[in-house]
């Protein structure tokens, strides 16, 4: 994680610490430091079973807006610190012939949609890397799997909710009628990180009332 979020630093330390844990800072845009984190985390523990690739940006403009900086910083985040985290967990767990990998796509990484061209390019290359990554390293007993939520109320979303209208727009096109919560997110993730069969690999799930059903 990183701190730009008000809050976010003291509430990783404070999970980690209260679930006997580590709390590791890490720019994702940098392979070597994904490198790092993931040697200290087998210094500690002495091994890695499961890695949520979790972090995500996201610019909200027209698309004959983005610049060559808005493209890069998404991708930089999403798609390339996504995969080069996942590498480097990877190499422990082909090692170990052991794993699971959980990716955080989107349901704007399965459909298109207006103002997240990068956005939208970079979950859809996750979903894809998903499936890419899943059949490299299934023969080492190592899953890589997917969810793709909703639309979620968190610091990311802040802005685009509070606009009721954006909110009554979203729930209603939602089969479920609601917006998805960090906790049907959380569920699905546990799900495919330690409970789902070992068959399972190279899926995403969508994670979203509904929604891409459609
Ligand atoms: N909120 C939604 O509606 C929604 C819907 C679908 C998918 N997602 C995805 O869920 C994931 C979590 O997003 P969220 O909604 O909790 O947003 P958030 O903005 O609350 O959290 C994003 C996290 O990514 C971290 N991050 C950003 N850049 C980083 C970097 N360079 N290195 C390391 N960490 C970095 C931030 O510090 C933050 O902890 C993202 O991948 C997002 O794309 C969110």
């Amino acid at each position: 994680m990183i701190t730009e979020l008000p809050g976010q630093r003291d509430a990783a330390l404070h999970a980690a610490e209260s679930l006997h844990g580590l709390a590791l800072e890490l720019d994702l845009r940098d392979p070597a430091q994904a490198a790092r984190c993931v040697a200290n985390v087998v210094d500690r523990f002495g091994q890695l079973e499961v890695l949520v690739n979790n972090a995500g940006v996201v610019i909200r403009k027209p698309a004959l807006e983005l610049t060559v900086e808005d493209w890069d910083a998404v991708q930089d985040v999403n798609l390339r610190g996504a995969f080069f985290l996942a590498q480097a967990a990877a190499k422990v767990m082909t090692s170990r012939r052991t794993g699971r990998i959980v990716n955080i796509a989107s349901i704007f990484g399965l459909v298109g949609g207006p103002n997240r061209a990068a956005y939208s390019a970079s979950k859809g290359g996750l979903v894809n890397l998903t499936r890419s990554l899943a059949v490299e390293w299934a023969p080492f007993n190592v899953q890589v799997n997917a969810v793709a939520p909703n639309v979620t109320r968190t610091p990311m979303t802040e802005k685009l909710l509070s606009d009721p209208d954006a909110v009554d727009a979203i729930t209603t096109g939602t089969p479920a009628g609601r917006l998805t919560t960090a906790e049907d997110v959380g569920e699905a993730v546990a799900w495919l990180a330690v409970s789902a069969p070992a068959y399972i690999t190279g899926v995403t799930l969508p994670v979203d009332g509904g929604w891409t059903a459609k």
